[in-house]
């Protein structure tokens, strides 16, 4: 049995499926939603997005455990932005701009860990794991500098509960509440800070940003477009739908939550018979996978309105120290890349060039999609808040 979600909610979650089940029915919204293809399309509104959203507001960087001791980092490109998350000596996990304070070189790139200090590739000026410059080649050369000004720029970066969170501008502390709001409880459940990185795999699909998301948003598809992958795992066209302020759950059953049925009920375990998808604004996915998590981070590639770049990191509660483990989260991490990238964003590159024709005015949003509709109507709110 999972501790992680209450028993009530436990308890709810599984009653509501079996209702379902027994009704051939699903979470609806309350009406059809449509939107104009110009929300995916439309240069203007991606240049505000990028403005509003991408650039300002606090976005999921990754769980405390892909930076697991002093010296650790992660080098990431996101939404233009050359970022480097780095935990210091003092175990605080810091975020600057991947650029050297000498003339802009990338500093590191990719994940890693460094002792106590790294050097810039161009001309070797030494940074410590805290950001500050700590030293220069031929200092006498540079003697009208305070060299004291050259630690690297900083962007707000908070860590709590197990989870990094990160500004891509600005001064305002970077703030979890921003984007977990109501679901701070259910994600404290989760022992998030026990989690081990396990593995990453990026992907680049031929389409709007929002469109990646949208992937994530609705098990309709699951018996056509997912037929020989995930399809006999999960059931199609069930969901349940909670929404949490600026956050919400999507509960998608796994057809083994069927075995339940003439268990105890204190005995029902919501989170093992499903994948319990969270929607992390602006631009997150976390899906809790019985005992393990991905998270998916989508970001706009080359400034592009067309262009998107996927972010999945699998998160795993031991550490995988044996073969055997290995092959275990080898597997998950491939069924998770086959069933998105060659199935959900493959459909979607098809979606992508009918709406960049030009020739096709809208799309639409069934009731059986209540997360759509919820994933549009914060995305609406993001467009206008300050
Ligand atoms: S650009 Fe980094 S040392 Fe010159
Ligand atoms: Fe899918």
């Amino acid at each position: 049995m999972s501790e992680s979600l209450d028993r009530a909610t436990h308890h709810s979650l599984v009653r509501r499926v079996f209702d379902h089940l027994d009704a051939g029915t699903t979470d609806r919204a309350a009406g059809v939603m449509r939107n104009p293809v110009g929300i995916y399309t439309d240069p203007g509104r991606f240049e505000t997005e990028m403005a509003r959203i991408l650039r300002r507001k606090t976005l999921l960087a990754c769980l405390s455990g892909r930076l697991p001791r002093p010296g650790s980092y992660l080098a990431e490109d996101l939404a233009g932005v050359p970022v480097l998350l780095m935990r210091g000596e003092d175990g605080v996990a810091r975020a600057f701009l991947n650029s050297c304070r000498h003339r802009g070189t990338r500093l590191l790139d990719g994940a890693g860990a460094v002792r106590r200090a790294f050097a810039c590739p161009y001309h070797g000026w030494t940074y410590g794991v805290d950001g500050r410059l700590t030293g220069i080649p031929d200092p006498d050369s540079f003697d009208g500098a305070d060299l004291a000004d050259c630690t690297l720029a900083a962007l707000p970066c908070t860590e709590a509960g197990g989870l990094i969170w990160i500004r891509l501008s600005g001064a305002a502390p970077a703030d979890p509440a921003e984007s977990l709001d109501g679901l701070a409880a259910e994600f404290a459940g989760y022992g998030l800070a026990g989690y081990h990185y396990y593995d990453s795999h990026r992907m680049t699909p031929a389409i709007n940003w929002k469109m990646a998301l949208d992937t994530f948003m609705e098990p309709y598809h699951f018996a056509v477009l997912h037929k020989q992958t995930v399809a006999p795992i999960f059931f199609s066209n069930l969901c349940l739908y909670d929404e949490f302020g600026a956050s919400f759950r999507e509960y998608l059953p796994r057809r083994s939550i069927e075995d339940m049925r003439g268990r105890p009920e204190a005995e029902w375990d919501a989170v093992w018979h499903s994948a319990i998808v969270y929607y992390l604004p602006p631009n997150a996915v976390f899906v809790m996978q019985q005992d393990h998590a991905e998270v998916w981070r989508i970001f706009p590639r080359d400034g592009r309105v067309d262009r998107t770049e996927v972010h999945l990191d699998l998160y795993i509660p031991e550490p995988a120290e044996t073969e055997k483990a290995r092959r275990h989260w080898d597997a998950n991490l491939a069924l998770a890349v086959r069933t998105v990238e060659t199935e959900d964003f493959a459909a979607a590159e098809s979606a992508y060039a009918g709406f960049a024709s030009g020739l096709a005015d809208e799309v639409v949003y069934g009731r059986n999609e209540p997360a759509l509709q919820g994933l549009h109507r914060r995305m609406a709110a993001l467009m206008t808040e300050d």
